[in-house]
């Protein structure tokens, strides 16, 4: 049948496929598969069956939600700690499944406006707070600084959702060591990501192992902070416009109810998480793409003087700076931080399997299929021959707009997509407009080429640069 017609590369008993990834970026491995086999093939890790598509066209109907919906895949599902027995288990946004849920609906129906556009904008100047410290310290290091770009985005970006989301600094600029919530956010997400490797496997099974008990422990210091940083809320209420607010004061606008403790708390834990690896992976690549393509950095640079000037940048250059936009959406294009999400039969879809390529192809309601943006973002059907170089002008809004649904989907689908969309965007403009207005920039090591380290994210791994202050900027 057609479900038989999706082809299945060949694996070793029991283990199945998994020595397909044991390469250091996973994805890599599957991504070498689809080169072979096509852009939909069968993998089999540990028993388990997974099916992957890697083209824009089988896209677009996996995106079709009148017969898809999401499944939240296995990786992220540890992160939140569920093991209080005493109270009912919450889960956050992105790893609770979409049905009935109560957790997802509630969550999602309440914050909605908090991350709607006037929430976002009235965050501006806290972003900039952040940024500002950032472009205090690479100016003080000096030229001979060899900027180690990915943890200093990591400070930025895990600095700014911390005070947006819950008014809490980190203060990480001022600091070697990292906060040991971030340390145990750290481990967990590595164990996460470790999880498929043979090596992490082996591991587990030897008798001295202690790396489950570390896990949970981690997990429950997450678990024990968050609740306490609500409840510090509670006791000393503030009328900020953050996301705790708007989570432990709002109402569902459907049944008028109020967040549980519980559910506020995951849902902190996963803002912090899903709002800080992401966008410093963006901005990572972003400047590795500008350094290794200097006429996009000369418009780039040349977009944010003619916008901005010398003065202070704002809210209100931001829909102006419409070159820097299209190298955002061309770096998440190329190198998407979130490289894939998955997808299976909706529950209440009567049919019981569903065809795809017109019936060349079927997938059953068991199925959690895998839908690898990595590759389809670069499908020479929709990008043509060039798909997989940089160049920023195909993104600018006049042919942007112009591709298909399916051909950009960096920030997830349908209901199911990235509710931090705008958080991210206007955090990401705004740094490097930001930093371009103050530095020049150039790679540590001219000759660097871009090699990509993956946790639960993607990022550009060893990668420095210099920073000198333009004239006219003390
Ligand atoms: C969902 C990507 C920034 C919070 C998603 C999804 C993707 C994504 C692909 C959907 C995953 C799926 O279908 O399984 C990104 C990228 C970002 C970014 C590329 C930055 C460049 C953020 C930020 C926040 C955030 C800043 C929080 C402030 C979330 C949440 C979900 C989500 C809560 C789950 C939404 C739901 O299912 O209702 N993101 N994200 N993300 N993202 Fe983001």
């Amino acid at each position: 049948d057609a479900h038989n017609n999706i082809p299945s590369p060949p694996g070793l008993p029991i283990i199945g496929n998994l020595l397909d990834i044991q390469d250091e970026v996973p994805i890599r491995g599957i991504e070498h598969l689809i080169d072979r086999y096509g852009p939909i093939i069968k993998l089999n890790f540990l028993g388990k069956e997974r099916i992957t598509i890697a083209s824009v066209e089988l896209l677009e109907e996996l995106c079709d939600e009148k017969r898809f919906w999401k499944t939240p895949g296995d990786g992220l599902a540890s992160l939140e700690s569920k093991e209080n027995p005493a109270e009912k288990s919450h889960t956050g946004l992105f790893s609770a499944p979409t049905e009935e849920d109560m957790d997802w609906q509630q969550a999602h129906r309440t914050l909605m406006p908090a991350f709607g556009p006037i929430s976002i904008q009235s965050m501006f100047g806290e972003m900039h707070d952040i940024a500002s410290q950032l472009v205090l310290k690479w100016a003080r290091m000096g030229p001979s600084y060899r900027i180690p770009v990915t943890s200093d985005f990591t400070r930025l970006t895990l600095d700014t959702i911390a005070l947006c989301a819950m008014d809490y600094r980190f203060n990480s600029f001022y600091q070697d060591e990292l906060h040991p919530f971030l340390q145990a956010m750290t481990s967990t997400l590595t164990a996460s990501s470790d999880r498929l490797k043979i090596s992490s496997l082996i591991q587990k099974m030897l008798p001295w192992d202690k790396s489950g008990e570390k896990l949970n422990a981690d997990r429950e210091y997450m678990r024990v902070l968050s609740r306490e940083l609500v409840q510090v809320r509670r006791d000393h209420p503030t009328d900020k416009r953050d996301l705790l607010n708007a989570m432990v004061n709002g109402k569902d606008p459907k049944t008028g109810e109020m967040m549980p403790d519980g559910l506020i708390s995951a849902n902190m834990v996963t803002f912090l998480i899903a709002g800080h690896e992401t966008t410093s992976g963006l901005l990572s690549f972003a400047f590795v793409n500008l350094l290794q393509s200097p006429d996009a950095y000369f418009k780039a640079q040349q977009e944010v003087d003619r916008v901005v000037g010398k003065g202070k940048l704002g809210i209100e250059h931001m829909k102006n700076l419409k070159y820097i936009e299209a190298v955002l959406r061309e770096t998440l294009r190329l190198t998407p931080t979130v490289p894939a999400f998955t997808r299976s039969i909706r529950r209440d879809n009567p049919n019981d399997f569903e065809e795809l390529a017109g019936g060349k192809f079927a997938v059953n309601r068991e199925d959690k299929i895998l839908c690898l943006i990595s590759k389809t973002q670069r499908d020479p059907k929709v990008y043509g021959d060039d798909a997989n170089e940089f160049k920023p002008d195909r993104m600018l809004d006049e042919n942007f707009l112009r591709l298909p649904k399916a051909a950009w989907k960096p920030f997830g689908s349908g209901v199911r997509a990235c509710i931090g969309r705008a958080f991210a965007w206007q955090e990401a403009q705004m740094a490097i407009a930001l930093l371009l207005q103050t530095f020049n920039f150039r790679l540590d090591d001219p000759s660097y080429k871009m090699k990509i380290k993956q946790t639960l994210t993607l990022k550009p791994d060893n990668f420095y640069m210099r920073a000198t202050l333009r004239e006219g900027i003390t």
